[in-house]
């Protein structure tokens, strides 16, 4: 059975149209928006459960500024394909992990507000036989964007359903021509100490980086995303270009990239650096494994009351387990 995510309505629908459809609704249907309201939740996000995986970074200390974007889309009644609703653009965009700007959730929006992401270039080499700097009128000429309604899983047992736009990370891949080396890949996030202040904590060795097996990094659903509910990504979501993998937790989606290299050997992350008893190099989502300071077994969806039950590999298990086949994924956690 295939369980790929269905399209959903506004799919490839361009922008203006997407707001004037968007307005028609809102106009025509009373009901139809207190359902999708509902649907969503519009309470703001409650802390995690979870302690903080680390010391917290130097010198924060801002109030939460979960100020709506003017450019949010309408709450809408799709859904994955689970049958789970949709976070909001809000929600998305103002409960974010992103320690380059800060380790509060909800200041990040705000002090990655004015990170300056164009013009952008991200290097593919390493093991590979053509390297490329991109800009990022390369990567829209050359990789076509699809929607991708995927659940985001958090190690810190909090969960959304985010519509991401991206492509597939295996044809970027393809066009650099892997060489028969090449078993892992690498990639890193922007270095910028002018803008991104949570770098002057010394607490964490970085650059961040993450890493991924060639065969996940080949997998269909292991996307490059650049847009979320039909629009560019912001500051706060990892623009102009992210990883997502949806099987594995939040913390392997490297934001902001600007370098992904073909290796031969396993790479570390800055978290397997920072604490190596508490995150490994897979972190496949894994309800029997627990987090040697909290239970995985269930989680927070962003804007729910109550928890729900984690879903080994986040749902994915069909698309993915056998990645994994023979692999003791308590010892590889
Ligand atoms: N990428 C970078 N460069 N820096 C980060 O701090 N945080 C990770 C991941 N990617 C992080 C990152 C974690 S822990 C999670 S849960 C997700 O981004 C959160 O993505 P979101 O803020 O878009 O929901």
């Amino acid at each position: 059975m295939n369980r790929l995510p269905k399209i959903p309505w506004y799919e490839i629908t361009p922008e203006n149209m997407y707001l004037n459809r968007r307005q028609l609704m809102v106009g025509a249907g009373a009901a139809l928006s207190l359902a999708a309201l509902a649907a969503c939740g519009a309470e703001p996000p409650a802390a995690p459960a979870a302690p903080a995986a680390a010391p917290a970074a130097a010198g924060e200390s801002a109030p939460p500024t979960a100020t709506p974007d003017s450019r949010e889309p309408a709450a809408s009644t799709a859904t994955d394909e689970l049958g789970d609703p949709l976070n909001s653009f809000e929600q998305i965009t103002n409960y974010n992990n992103f320690y380059e700007f800060s380790t509060d959730k909800e200041s990040v929006a705000k002090i990655a507000a004015n990170f300056p992401v164009s013009p952008w270039t991200v290097t593919v080499g390493g093991l590979v036989d053509n390297p490329t700097t991109y800009d990022m009128d390369d990567i829209r000429k050359m990789f076509e964007v699809e929607e991708r309604i995927y659940r985001l899983r958090c190690v810190e047992a909090w969960s959304m359903v985010i519509p991401w736009m991206g492509f597939p990370l295996g044809k970027l891949l393809a066009a650099a021509g892997p060489q028969s080396g090449a078993n892992y890949v690498r990639f890193q996030t922007a270095n910028d100490t002018e803008n991104m202040p949570g770098l002057r904590s010394a607490w964490y060795s970085w650059p961040y980086t993450e890493g991924l097996r060639m065969d996940e990094a080949m997998n269909d659903l292991a996307i490059i995303s650049t847009g979320l509910y039909g629009k560019d990504l912001l500051p706060q979501s990892g623009a102009p270009l992210r990883l997502v993998v949806p099987w594995k937790y939040g913390f392997k989606s490297i934001k902001s990239i600007v370098s992904i290299e073909l290796v031969a050997e396993q790479p570390n992350s800055l978290w397997m650096d920072a604490a190596p008893n508490e995150y490994g190099f897979y972190a496949n989502v894994n309800p029997d494994v627990n987090h040697p300071r909290w239970s995985q077994a269930s989680e927070r969806r962003i804007g729910e009351s109550g928890r729900r039950a984690t879903l080994p590999f986040n749902g994915y298990a069909e698309q993915v387990a056998h990645l994994y086949d023979g692999m003791d994924l308590s010892k590889n956690f």
